[in-house]
C-alpha cells in the first residue's frame, strides 16, 4: 500500500486504525474479523468497524464513542514504536522542500533510527524512486524495518535498509540527495562527496549548537560543497475556541537544527565567498577546525579538528552580535547569519 489503495474505501480486514475517544486520547489497531479492542472504557469489536467508512463513529459496549480514522503519516509517526529519536514531523517537511525530494529521486539515508525519515522519504520519491537507508545499530534497524512495514503494509519497493556504518558501507553513487540525522555527520562528508552527484544536495539535522557549528565548518573545509545553509524552525500551535484565539501556552521549544549544502562539480573550486565572516568569527578565541573563508578567517590559524564538537562557537556568536547589521539577506542568509556577515 505504498500508494492510494489500502488508504481509501471502507475499513477490511488488516487495516491500521486509529480509534479517538472524547478526551482525545488515540489508540491504534489492526483490524481483524472477531477481533476485540479493550480499554478501560469498554470493548469494541472490530467487526463493527469492518465495511464501515473511514470516519464513522463506533461505541465501546460501555458507551464510550470512538472516532475511527485511518492514521495519517505524522500520527504514525509520533504514536509508533522509537528506538532512537525521530526526526519531528515540522523538520520533515522542511526537509521534503528544502532538500527538494522529489518523485523518483535516489536518495541515501543515516541513521535510519527509528525508521521515521525513512517513511516521509519512501512517501516523497515514491515507487520509482529510491532510499537507501543505513543504520549502524541492529536493533534500531529492526525497529526501523518494522514501523516501516507496518505503515506500507509490507516492504517497499523503493527501500533497502543496511546495518552498519555509513562511512564503511556506503557503495551508491549517482545519488540526489542524502540526509544525515546523527551524531557527527561530519565524519561521512567523503563518503557522501563521493555517493552525490555533481549538483546533489546534503541536508544534516542535528541537535546542538556545536554540532551545527562543526558539520557547517568541515562542510566549507571539504570544498566539494557550495557554502551551506543552516536554519531552524519553530512551531506554534494556537487555541482557537470563540473569543478565546492565542497562542497555545505551551509550545515544543527546540528540535534540531538543519544544514543544507550542494555538491559541486569534481575539479572546481568554489568562488569565495561575496560576505567576509565578521571580524573576530575566526579569531584567536576559535579553535576548531575552519574553513579557508576568505577575509578575517585567513589569518586565523587552520589547526586539526578536535575530536570532541568544539567549544568555540560561543565565541564566534558573540563577535558575530557585535558586528554591525549589513543589508537585507538573501534566501541563504538566516537572520544570525546576516549580522555575521
Ligand atoms: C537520531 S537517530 C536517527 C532517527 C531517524 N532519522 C528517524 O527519524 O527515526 C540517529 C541514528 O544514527 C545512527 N548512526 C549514527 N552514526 C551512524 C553512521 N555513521 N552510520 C549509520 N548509522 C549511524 C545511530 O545508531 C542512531 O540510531
Amino acid at each position: 500500500m505504498t500508494g492510494i489503495h489500502g488508504r481509501r474505501g471502507p475499513f477490511t480486514d488488516g487495516d491500521t486504525v486509529q480509534l479517538t475517544d472524547p478526551k482525545g486520547r488515540m489508540h491504534t489497531i489492526t483490524l481483524h474479523e472477531g477481533g476485540t479492542f479493550h480499554s478501560h472504557k469498554g470493548k469494541v469489536e472490530h467487526d463493527d468497524l469492518l465495511g464501515r467508512p473511514e470516519g464513522s463513529v463506533v461505541r465501546s459496549n460501555t458507551g464510550t464513542a470512538y472516532v475511527a480514522l485511518r492514521p495519517l503519516l505524522i500520527d504514525y509517526t509520533l504514536s509508533m514504536k522509537r528506538g532512537a529519536t525521530i526526526v519531528y514531523p515540522k523538520d520533515a517537511a522542511q526537509v521534503m522542500v528544502e532538500a527538494d525530494i522529489f518523485p523518483g529521486a535516489r536518495v541515501v539515508e543515516a541513521g535510519a533510527g527509528s525508521g521515521a525519515m525513512s517513511n516521509w522519504l519512501l512517501r516523497a520519491v515514491g515507487e520509482k524512486g529510491m532510499v537507501h537507508s543505513y543504520e549502524r545499530r541492529a536493533d534500531f534497524a529492526e525497529i526501523a524495518r518494522k514501523n516501516v512495514e507496518r505503515f506500507y503494509g509490507g516492504p517497499h519497493p523503493a527501500w533497502t535498509l543496511t546495518v552498519g556504518d555509513l562511512v564503511e558501507e556506503l557503495d551508491e553513487t549517482d545519488v540526489d540527495r542524502v540526509f544525515l540525522d546523527m551524531l557527527a555527520p561530519w565524519e561521512c562528508l567523503d563518503a557522501v562527496a563521493r555517493a552525490l552527484i555533481p549538483g546533489g544536495l546534503l541536508c544534516c539535522y542535528v541537535a546542538t549548537t556545536t554540532q551545527l557549528s562543526r558539520v557547517v565548518e568541515e562542510l566549507r573545509e571539504d570544498e566539494r560543497f557550495y557554502e551551506p545553509r543552516s536554519w531552524e524552525t519553530m512551531l506554534r500551535t494556537w487555541h482557537v475556541e470563540g473569543l478565546a484565539v492565542r497562542p497555545d501556552h505551551r509550545m515544543i521549544g527546540h528540535t534540531g537544527f538543519l544544514v543544507v549544502a550542494r555538491r559541486l562539480a569534481d575539479g572546481v573550486e568554489a568562488p569565495e565567498r561575496r560576505r567576509r565572516p565578521a571580524k573576530g568569527a575566526y579569531g584567536q578565541d576559535y579553535e576548531a577546525s575552519r574553513a579557508a573563508a576568505g577575509g578575517a578567517a585567513k589569518g586565523a590559524p587552520a589547526g586539526p579538528a578536535p575530536a570532541q564538537a568544539p567549544a568555540a562557537p560561543a565565541a564566534g556568536e558573540a563577535a558575530v552580535q557585535e558586528a554591525p547589521a549589513q543589508e537585507t539577506p538573501g534566501r541563504d542568509a538566516a537572520a544570525g547569519d546576516a549580522a555575521a556577515e
